[in-house]
């Protein structure tokens, strides 16, 4: 059975502080606690099919700088396929500064360096390797052209596409049937449909109003309210597994990872979204997005139990 899964996205070096509480705008916080580790919704969602037990190819563009043969190194330590990442000379590798407070709500700022030159003709030289995938997997932190020639070669070679709509940028690629599954968060749900999403009922709204613009399955994700998931032949909400959060980056890229392999092994939409969920509430429970991204045998060893997750770090001094 054909089981790869190609991921085409960012990858970025995340500057992490951990901080008791968000600073005000011109305040300075102390007591914080840096760790310097990779990121990227791309290489996240990679990471995550890849430790949750998918056949997975990245592919990505790093700049030439001290941190790319680190990445691609981290990349295959976790049995990614890393043929297809571009180095490209002239642009740094992207990079996001993350802040986090004591309840795990977080700041995010990103340069995308190297993200924005991964080229729609770069793309064009995967056709092969996308044709030769069970799944496409795309999100939004590269430019929107690159990522809409993706979703068009897989439409042409018949390749489901699962596609996350974060971040939001400043134009927005159209819903449409190219996008086979799609995965929004409430403000995403909000920006594309117009509605407000903030609970499990407006969810299901937004999810009805984004299926009509084509895709197959919508899935609108609510954090600790769980996810809407919608098709022609599911209509539910999925409750989330309870987690005590420690630091929310990279659970959504976290929920797309594991989403991909279930749905790759042949799992229904709503299973597969509550193994997705487990191994989210797994990750907000640790610091840092790759970091904190779970491997298949501790979702398994999760989702029977359900019970809460635990915080793996210690509060920091007031
Ligand atoms: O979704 C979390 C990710 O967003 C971080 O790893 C950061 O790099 C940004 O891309």
């Amino acid at each position: 059975m054909n089981n790869r899964i190609t991921v085409i996205g960012s990858s970025n070096v995340d500057m992490i502080m951990q901080v008791p509480r968000l600073p005000q705008l011109g305040e300075t916080v102390t007591n914080g606690r840096f760790l310097q580790t990779y990121g990227g919704k791309g290489a996240n969602q990679a990471v995550a099919a890849a430790r949750a037990g998918g056949n997975v190819t990245f592919v990505t563009c790093l700049g030439d700088d001290m941190f790319s043969r680190d990445i691609i190194a981290n990349l295959k330590r976790d049995g990614i396929e890393t043929d297809h990442v571009l180095i490209k000379k002239g642009v740094p590798t992207g990079t996001c500064l993350i802040m986090f407070d004591a309840d795990g709500a977080n700041y995010l700022a990103a340069d995308p360096g190297a993200n924005f030159a991964l080229e729609v003709a770069d793309v064009d030289r995967c056709t092969d390797l996308i044709a030769s995938s069970a799944m496409l997997v795309v999100q939004m932190e590269i430019a929107n052209a690159t990522t809409q020639r993706a979703l068009e070669i897989a439409a042409e070679k018949k390749v489901k596409t699962l596609v996350n709509f974060a971040p939001l940028q400043t134009t927005l690629l159209p819903v449409s049937p190219l996008m086979h599954g799609l995965i929004v968060n409430e403000t995403e749900a909000e920006r594309l449909t117009g509605l407000p999403v903030s609970t499990p009922e407006q969810a299901q709204r937004a999810a009805r109003s984004l299926l009509n613009q084509g895709p197959a399955f919508v899935l609108v994700t609510l954090g600790s309210k769980g996810a809407w998931a919608v098709s022609s032949e599911v209509d539910e909400r999925v409750p989330a597994f309870p987690a005590a959060a420690v630091d929310t980056t990279a659970a959504g890229d976290t929920f797309c990872g594991a989403l991909a392999v279930a749905l790759v092994e042949g799992k229904g939409l709503v299973e597969a979204a509550k193994f997705a969920s487990a191994a989210a509430a797994i990750a907000v429970t640790r610091v840092g997005a790759q970091p904190s991204i779970p491997t298949r045998k501790e979702i398994d060893q999760f989702i029977p139990t359900g019970c809460e997750s635990k915080p793996v770090v210690p509060s920091l001094p007031d």
